[in-house]
């Protein structure tokens, strides 16, 4: 007998790029499907994007509550749980989750980061790659743990650095790549397996 389909919400911060792949990819005999997309500004262009592919949205805005992510991760849950999510992707969403938030969901959240990590966590990766004089870049697509941008990694993709890159075409080359590598490796985690998927 065949699996229920995995319920897959995705959180995002902006333009949602990513989340649209991944929504686009978990289509027919994909064995997941997209069931919120949830952010924390609730002008976030992709809430519309989400909303026009008929996806539920949500957004718990994080600003009144001024620091304390205690109490916004406690207003982020409650939709988040209502959805009954099997698998979280985080998908360009820039608010930095506790210890707390990331082990409830341990093993079942998946980020995506524009670099290769270990090299780059936190912002402004493509800069920093550029900086120091790094000849390739990339995106890496890992298991959320406690600690920022690290956890068991589920796939990379690389791109060269070209010479007269700047951050923004350098960003714009990962991406591209972005939107390969994490639908590839979404499938094969809901699938089971988390062998590393390398582009
Ligand atoms: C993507 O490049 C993603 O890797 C990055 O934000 C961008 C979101 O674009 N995420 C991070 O920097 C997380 N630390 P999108 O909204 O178009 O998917």
């Amino acid at each position: 007998m065949s699996q229920p389909p995995k319920r897959v919400a995705l959180l995002i911060s902006g333009g949602g790029s990513n989340m649209v792949a991944l929504a686009q990819s978990m289509t027919g005999d994909h064995p997941a499907r997209p069931v919120l997309v949830l952010s924390n500004d609730p002008a976030a262009k992709g809430l519309a994007r989400a909303a026009e592919m008929g996806i539920p949205t949500a957004a718990v805005e994080h600003r009144p509550f001024k620091g304390d992510r205690a109490a916004f991760e406690a207003a982020l849950l409650e939709p988040l749980l209502a959805a009954e999510p099997d698998v979280i992707c985080l998908a360009g969403f820039m608010r930095i989750l506790t210890g707390a938030f990331t082990g409830r969901f341990a093993g079942r959240m998946l980020n995506i980061h524009p670099s290769l990590l270990p090299k780059y966590p936190g912002l402004h990766t493509h800069q920093r790659a550029l900086d120091a004089g790094d000849t390739e870049a990339g995106c890496s697509v890992h298991e959320v743990i406690a600690d920022l941008d690290a956890g068991p990694l589920l796939g990379q993709a690389r791109v060269p650095v070209l010479a007269g890159d700047d951050a923004d075409s350098l960003a714009a080359r990962v991406l591209v790549q972005e939107h390969r590598l994490y639908p590839a490796v979404l499938r094969r985690f809901v699938a089971g397996d988390r062998t590393p998927v390398i582009l």
